[in-house]
């Protein structure tokens, strides 16, 4: 009985696969096939983003409004080419979006709000379980430099807040607070990250896997920008920033950190560090009870004329290779093996 009934399910899924396959491109425009670890081919929906019209939808939110409260299946919004001038968030009980974009240079969101944190980022990731791909996020108040005379204020292109969440070829453009890897286990790969000051921040659990930090510091000379302000808040906390053979480049200088907390935990591992990066390395600050010892900012096996140690802050850790090995392994934000089973990854290029 048990048998027969597998093979039912079976056959019933064989089918449905065959029947999606044969139903012509204009089925198959709306549905892929994706396959999960170890799990039976499952599909999701997408849902087209297009602004002449030609999509389910001519904004971002508007697709996002559409999809159900607790999902709990993947569902795709493809957001072609186009600069979306709008705010977008994912709130916290839509889970399981992917969102997909035609390329990091073609699909752009871009909003201009500014000064409050909570609310000013171009895209709020609230969700658990998001993947976003191909597509820039931007803080247009004080970006580009170039072109705008508004005073400099934190201004951000992202806020991350939902767990398990992770960002392929993204890119994330502002001066000021660019990127609030706020809190939750994140990875980012291939992604851009632009700014002058404090432009990677919060208390996230996260790897950046071979991204571009891009430091635009140049206006402010002689004085440096800050890459990371990182704001692990106690010893035992799980957070930190490691940076995975990453290029960091630029104009101006910049240190590669500051402490928003006292027990802030950046690691640069197996990086190009060009001459952006300041001598000292990393700033001090002064944070309730705790001490420099506290801090955790560390580098590894780092390359380039930014790398040279010798000027470093006295109290940047030595990191062991035990903890250097734990914190760059993908066991460190996947222990369980979230990442292979969403609707897209990209784990082993
Ligand atoms: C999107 O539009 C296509 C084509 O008009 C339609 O078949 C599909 O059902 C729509 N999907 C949603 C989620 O609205
Ligand atoms: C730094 O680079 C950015 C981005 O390319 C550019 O807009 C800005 O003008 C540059 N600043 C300086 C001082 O060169
Ligand atoms: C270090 O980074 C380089 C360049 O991205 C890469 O080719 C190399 O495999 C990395 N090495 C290790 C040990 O991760
Ligand atoms: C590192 O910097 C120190 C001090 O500026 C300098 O003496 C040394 O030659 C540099 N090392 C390399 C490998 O460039």
């Amino acid at each position: 009985m048990e048998l027969l009934h597998r093979f039912v399910v079976f056959l019933v899924l064989f089918m449905a696969f065959g029947m999606s396959q044969s139903y012509g491109s204009a089925r198959r425009l709306h549905s892929a096939l994706w396959r999960g670890g170890g799990a039976a081919m499952t599909k999701y929906q997408t849902i087209v983003v297009d602004q002449s019209g030609n999509g389910n939808y001519t904004t971002i939110q508007a697709a996002i409004d559409a999809i159900p409260t607790n999902n709990m299946q993947w569902i795709c919004v493809y957001v072609k080419e186009g600069t979306y001038n709008e705010q977008v968030k994912i709130p916290m009980d839509k889970p399981m979006i992917y969102l997909k974009g035609a390329g990091k240079r073609k699909t752009n969101v871009v909003w201009d709000s500014h000064k409050i944190i909570e609310h000013d980022a171009t895209f709020s990731c609230e969700a658990d379980e998001i993947v976003v791909k191909s597509m820039t996020f931007i803080n247009s108040y004080n970006y580009p430099l170039s072109n705008n005379n508004n005073k400099i204020e934190s201004a951000l292109a992202a806020k991350i807040t939902g767990d398990k969440s992770a960002f392929y070829r993204v890119g994330f453009m502002g001066v000021q607070d660019t990127l609030w890897d706020s809190r939750g286990r994140h990875y980012f790969k291939l992604c851009s990250i632009r700014g002058a000051v404090d432009f990677i921040m919060g208390s996230g659990q996260s790897i950046y896997e071979r991204c571009t930090v891009s430091v635009i510091a140049g206006f402010l000379a002689p004085q440096p920008g800050f890459i990371t302000a990182q704001s692990r808040d106690n010893a035992n906390h799980p957070g930190g920033f490691v940076f995975k053979d990453c290029n960091v480049v630029g104009n101006g200088t910049a240190y590669l950190g500051r402490p928003w907390r006292g027990f802030a935990r950046v690691l640069f591992y197996n990086s190009t560090l060009t001459n952006v990066v300041v001598p000292k390395g990393w700033l001090e600050g002064d944070f309730l009870k705790s001490t420099m010892d506290d801090l955790v900012f560390a580098e590894d096996g780092c390359r380039g004329e930014g790398a040279n140690t010798s000027g470093r802050a006295y109290w940047e850790k030595k990191m062991s290779k035990d903890e250097v090995r734990r914190l760059t392994s993908m066991s460190y934000i996947d222990e369980e093996g979230w990442m292979k089973n969403q609707a897209f990854n990209m784990l082993s290029s």
